[in-house]
């Protein structure tokens, strides 16, 4: 009973959000290095290019690319099995479109994975997490089946360089996004549904021959893909509520349909069929699609909508993530996110009846505001919240017979907020001394949650009353 003994248990963080060092060693400029920063209600804005004068989170970020050992250290300390983090494909290629990778890019991460394994930690790597090689613009991004090529180059230089030392890959973080915002998801700023079908379309192609890559190159890769775990509550009874909940689960579950069955779904076709909505298929291309499905579903889990037949598709919310109407029986984020522990339990439920596929839970936390108080961060919210979505995971393990193969943390340590781009908004189980500015000592420092999620670890999550 309880969790598996070989349970993979760990942090997530994405490049873009938390090394900095945007232009060291040969790296070129990123979508995410021309994003500035937001707050909670402002959106964050982006720029034609690096404009003097502005503030860009991504360039100093919380400067892992200089401090990955000490951080690992810590991720050590509280008994990681892996750390979730993703690579900035702008240091492999700068531009995107080079025949040949930067060789110092490639070895910064040998020395993180290096440093990983020499803790006993499991990496489980990101290949594209809400950063795109600027230099790509010129080809329009994904809008060019072009790019596909290029991340097919730079999947390959990964696998080939890291055999041995990462065995779990995910393609796409939160492939879905490509319909809520593009530019994070695909370097694509456009409201445009043809340009987003388009862009999410090269996406699958590219995933799916990424996914053939990676087995031939080392039969003990496990590629998955990654989901932002929308899911969705009707607002009454009444049919058409239903109906309409269906409409945006459908709208959401698509990404998933394609790349954990290998086809396009029949209401996805007809929905093309009735917008005039044309995919850019070429010979042999849906065929790619059947042969590169994925190994695993891994997912996303902060919050849960709510839909309605008034506005089915129209969302209120804070901070772009909108989220319906308000769900009376739950209490909200400081950022306005409604918590739901119960919801996992019914996320877990709906993804694994729908592809029986193994399942992680890749990103989960809280968004909040943390005070330092003579130089402790007392932080019972955030194991609250951490605690009462770890009980609901276990439910779905011991009472619905769900493989669930690990949970990574969202944020272990403080890093810029995704969609705010702020430094306040932490998740953290370490403190990170810099603000919204970028200044401060950039000093760690650990939360009472850190010894809270340390014993959760050593005990395997035994003891999560
Ligand atoms: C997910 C993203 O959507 O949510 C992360 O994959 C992001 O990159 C996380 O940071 C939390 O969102 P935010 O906006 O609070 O950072």
């Amino acid at each position: 009973m309880g969790f598996p003994t070989d349970f993979l248990w760990g942090g997530a963080t994405a490049a873009n959000q938390c090394e900095g060092a945007y232009l060291t060693d040969g790296k070129g400029l990123s979508t995410a290095d021309v994003m500035t920063a937001g707050g909670n209600g402002v959106p964050r804005e982006i720029t034609d290019g690096v404009v003097e004068g502005n503030y860009y989170p991504s360039h100093k970020a919380v400067d892992h690319y200089h401090r990955f050992k000490e951080d690992i250290a810590l991720f050590a300390e509280m008994g990681f099995k892996t750390y979730r983090l993703s690579i900035a494909w702008s240091r492999i290629f700068p531009n995107g479109d080079e025949e040949v990778p930067n060789e110092a890019g490639l070895k910064h991460y040998d020395e993180v994975f290096d440093t990983c394994r020499q803790y006993g930690i499991e990496p489980l790597v990101t290949i594209s997490h809400f950063e795109t090689p600027l230099g790509l613009q010129k080809y329009g991004s994904w809008t060019n089946r072009k790019v596909v090529d290029f991340f097919l180059r730079y999947s390959e230089t990964l696998f080939k360089r890291y055999k041995g030392k990462v065995k779990y890959w995910l393609t796409f973080n939160e492939i879905n996004v490509v319909s809520t915002k593009p530019w994070m998801a695909a370097g694509v700023d456009s409201d445009d549904e043809q340009t987003r079908m388009t862009v999410a379309f090269h996406q699958f192609l590219a995933s799916a021959k990424a996914v053939q890559l990676a087995h031939e190159i080392d039969s003990d890769n496990k590629v998955g893909m990654m989901y932002n775990g929308h899911t969705a509550y009707p607002n009454s009874s009444d049919p058409e509520d239903v109906q309409a909940t269906t409409d945006f689960m459908h709208k959401m579950l698509f990404y998933s349909d394609v790349q954990c069955r290998g086809y396009y779904p029949a209401y996805k076709l007809k929905e093309f069929e009735r917008d005039g909505i044309v995919l850019p298929i070429q010979d042999g291309d849906l065929e790619e699609l059947k042969k590169g499905t994925v190994d695993f579903l891994s997912f996303s889990y902060y919050l849960t909508h709510v839909v309605g037949k008034e506005s089915p598709l129209v969302f209120t919310g804070l901070n772009g993530v909108k989220t319906g109407y308000k769900n009376p029986h739950l209490k909200v984020s400081e950022w306005g996110w409604p918590i739901d522990p119960k919801g996992l339990r019914y996320a877990l439920n709906l993804l694994y009846d729908r592809y029986q596929l193994p399942l992680m839970v890749v990103e989960n936390g809280l968004g909040a505001v943390d005070k330092v108080e003579d130089g402790r961060i007392h932080d019972s919210y955030r194991i609250d919240y951490l605690k009462e979505h770890l009980k609901e995971m276990k439910k779905a393990i011991e009472l619905d017979g769900i493989p669930v193969m690990g949970y990574t943390m969202w944020g272990p340590i403080d890093i810029i907020s995704a969609s705010t781009g702020e430094m306040m908004k932490r998740y953290g189980f370490i403190y990170v001394d810099v603000d919204d500015e970028g200044n401060g000592t950039f000093d760690r420092i650990k939360k009472d949650s850190f010894y809270w999620y340390k014993d959760v670890i050593a005990t395997n999550g035994e003891n999560l009353d």
